[in-house]
């Protein structure tokens, strides 16, 4: 059977799992397709891919799986869509920061939801897709569903108190990897390396050290960074200079910054559901 899979919203986000789906679409018998709510997505290099712009109830109501892929500051017409044209039957799932499942239980309700946290890397199925528990996995095509996300990395199914931490962990995390490599490669350069050869040799020691950390699960950072750093040496002498800046500390602080903006944007939501009861 051929299922039909609608992402509505075509930004940043639908254009990974669409280049991480394309080339898997027939062994998954799956129909994808794009809903866009204006031209913008030309300037975003779509051709290769099924895209409707406008509102297009036929591809709604034949959507068997729809992924919800806007802000969430849109999130209200995207889901009044849902509620007006989608199958009652289909299966909803959300990529949005900071939503609840209880909010979007509220907004859809009765339907079979699912809550998830992609990061970019799904485009290259490399991704890292947190999924939370929730009766949404019991849907017929949820294991159909599971076995489209493993064509784009790595799944992790958890308790749904771990998904805005992980929101700031790992949706965002690769924003700050870019932030290292464009730091080193930055450096490379400032001592002589030409700028393209200095991005490579950035982004091929990240891939690589994290190759090596995933191959060795049971070593610690610290055992990870011993192999590298030996006493006295170069790596010792930027490590020392790191701690001097405290960059550790602040790398923290940053991702636990991200982590209370997704908690913060759950609880407002709440609210202004609550509010909005309160009133009608
Ligand atoms: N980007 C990431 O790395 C990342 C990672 C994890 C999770 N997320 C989540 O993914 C979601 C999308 O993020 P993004 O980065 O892709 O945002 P984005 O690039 O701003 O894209 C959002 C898209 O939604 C469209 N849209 C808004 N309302 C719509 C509607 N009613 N019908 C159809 N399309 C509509 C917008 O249309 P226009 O083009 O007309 O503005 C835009 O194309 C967010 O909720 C975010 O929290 C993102």
């Amino acid at each position: 059977m051929m299922i039909h899979l609608t992402m509505i919203g075509s930004g940043n986000l639908t254009k990974t799992f669409v280049l991480g789906w394309i080339p898997h679409l027939d062994r998954l018998h799956m129909n994808l397709s794009v809903l866009a709510r204006s031209e913008k997505y030309r300037q975003r290099g779509w051709e290769a891919i099924p895209i409707a712009p406008g509102l297009n109830p036929e591809i709604l109501k034949a959507a068997n799986v729809i992924i919800l892929s806007v802000k969430p500051k849109d999130m209200g017409s995207a889901l009044k869509e849902i509620r007006t044209y989608a199958s009652p039957e289909s299966l909803v799932v959300s990529v949005l920061a900071g939503i609840s499942l209880s909010t979007l239980t509220d907004e859809l309700p009765g339907r079979a939801i699912i809550r998830t946290m992609p990061n970019i890397a799904v485009a290259v199925g490399q991704g890292t897709i947190v999924v939370a528990e929730s009766a949404g996995l019991e849907h017929a095509l949820w294991p159909w569903f599971k076995q489209a996300l493993d064509y784009l990395g790595h799944i992790v199914i958890t308790d749904e108190s771990l998904v805005d931490p992980a929101t700031a962990l790992s949706g965002s995390g690769p924003a700050y990897v870019y932030l290292l490599l464009q730091a080193i490669s930055d450096a490379g350069q400032a001592m002589g390396i030409p700028a393209e050869l200095a991005r490579n040799l950035a982004v091929r020691t990240v891939r690589g050290a994290a190759e090596v950390a995933l191959d060795n699960p049971e070593a610690s950072f610290d055992d990870l960074i011993s192999w590298v750093a030996s006493p006295g040496g170069t790596t010792q002498a930027a490590l020392d200079r790191l701690k001097q800046l405290q960059v550790s500390n602040s790398l923290r602080e940053a991702v636990l910054q991200a982590g209370a903006k997704a908690a913060g944007m759950s609880m407002q939501t709440t609210r202004v559901q609550q509010l909005t009861k309160e009133e009608s």
